[in-house]
Order: C-alpha cells, then sequence, then structure tokens
C-alpha cells in the first residue's frame, strides 16, 4: 500500500485499484501539491467538516462518483448538495467496503463545516488489505488515543497531527505516538500556514528516541510506501 502525501492532512491510500483519499483540502491549500481535477479517488473520507478538511469533497465526489463517508450530520448536508453515495457512520461505527473498512473514533475538538452544518468530529481507523492507518484527525492529546489504538488490530501507520494551535503540537504528539504504538508515523498538519509551523525533523528525533515507531517525514507530493 502507497500513501501519498497530498499536504496538510490531505492523504491518499492506495492499494492496487484503490485508491480512498481523505480529507481533500486542495483549492485555498498553500502547500498543496496536486490540482483537486488530478485526483481519481474510488473513495473518499472526511474526519471532520473544517474547511481545511472538507475542501473539495463536494467536487471531487460529483466529479469522480466516488462514495464519501462522513459523521452522520456531514454525510446528511453533503446528500443535501448532491453527492449521490454517502455513508454516515456515527462514533464507534464501521463501514465494510470491499478492499476492508473504516471505524470512526472519538477526537478531541470542534468541526462546523464551511456551509454551517455543527457535528462531533472523529478519527479514522482505517484497514486497507492487511494494513491498519490510523489518521487520528484534528484533536488535542487525550488518553483514549491509547485505548482507540490498542485494542484491536495493530496500527501500522499513524497520521499524527503537530502543528499546534489547532490540534496538539510535536511535543504532546510524541506522547500520542507513545501510546498508540504504531510501526510507522506520518506527521500531518502543519506548516500550511504560519500558526502551525514546526519542526518535523525535531518531532521525528523525539519520537524515535522515546519510542520504538519509525518517523516517514514527507514533502507535499511525496509517497511513502507501506511494507
Ligand atoms: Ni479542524
Ligand atoms: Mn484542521
Amino acid at each position: 500500500m502507497d500513501i501519498r502525501f497530498l499536504a496538510h492532512s490531505a492523504v491518499e491510500l492506495i492499494d492496487g485499484d484503490t485508491r480512498i483519499l481523505v480529507d481533500p483540502f486542495i483549492s485555498g491549500n498553500p502547500k498543496a501539491a496536486v490540482s483537486p481535477d488530478e485526483l481519481e479517488p474510488t473513495h473518499i473520507l472526511l474526519t471532520h467538516g473544517h474547511a481545511d478538511h472538507y475542501g473539495d469533497v463536494v467536487d471531487i465526489a460529483k466529479r469522480t462518483g466516488a462514495p464519501v463517508l462522513a459523521i452522520a450530520e456531514i454525510a446528511t448536508e453533503l446528500g443535501e448538495l448532491g453527492v449521490e453515495n454517502v455513508f454516515d457512520p456515527n462514533l464507534g461505527g464501521t463501514v465494510q467496503f470491499d478492499w476492508g473498512w473504516v471505524k470512526l473514533v472519538p477526537a478531541w475538538h470542534t468541526s462546523t463545516t464551511p456551509n454551517g452544518t455543527v457535528s462531533t468530529p472523529a478519527g479514522l481507523l482505517i484497514m486497507v488489505g492487511e494494513r491498519l492507518v490510523y489518521h487520528v484527525g484534528d484533536t488535542c492529546l487525550f488518553s483514549d488515543l491509547k485505548l482507540i489504538a490498542q485494542r484491536g488490530n495493530h496500527v501500522n501507520v499513524a497520521l499524527v497531527p503537530i502543528g499546534g494551535h489547532y490540534t496538539m503540537d510535536r511535543f504532546d504528539a510524541v506522547t500520542a505516538c507513545e501510546w498508540i504504538g504504531a510501526d510507522e508515523v506520518i506527521p500531518i498538519h502543519y506548516d500550511t500556514f504560519p500558526p502551525i509551523e514546526t519542526d518535523a525533523q525535531a518531532f521525528k528525533t523525539d519520537v524515535e528516541n522515546a519510542t520504538e515507531s519509525k518517523v516517514v517525514v514527507l514533502a507535499p507530493g511525496e509517497t511513502h510506501t507501506v511494507r
């Protein structure tokens, strides 16, 4: 499975013909490595409704016909906006796909879409083939990160926000990585805007000193192959 970092919290998980696009904030993203028209996802997932995650979801879903999975209130909004194929789980819910499954788990944050829909933010456990990816979403440090990551399947790759200001910072994120215990960690949600500038290489050093996890720092547009 390949993980393509598109900048901020936007990633593509690519496994054979499956292309799972998460949090497609591309237009208006100063670090975006692609244009929204270049993306051809088979599925789209949202962690929450903020503009820097919701992004181009409506346009991409309508153009490609890709189904969108988002928490119930956001899924309802997307349906009202003309997205034909939506999945609307809530926290704790798992949706099965032919390539694996997605489970919505808590994140401590807020969430209002650009259209005003208020909902609860989430993290995403994404099982693709034999690999479990934990997209932590936007959150502060909270102790249930340990519960979420350490019961059930082992987390192979964790996508962890490190930018601070809107989420946990790179220091709290080290503790999060200790609790998640993933094989690999990819830092996200940093350097996009001035308030969330941080030192990803220092985060890598700190995590690799404190844990068994290996940190993979990706530039926007870079792809990492998960073995
Ligand atoms: Ni947010
Ligand atoms: Mn955000």
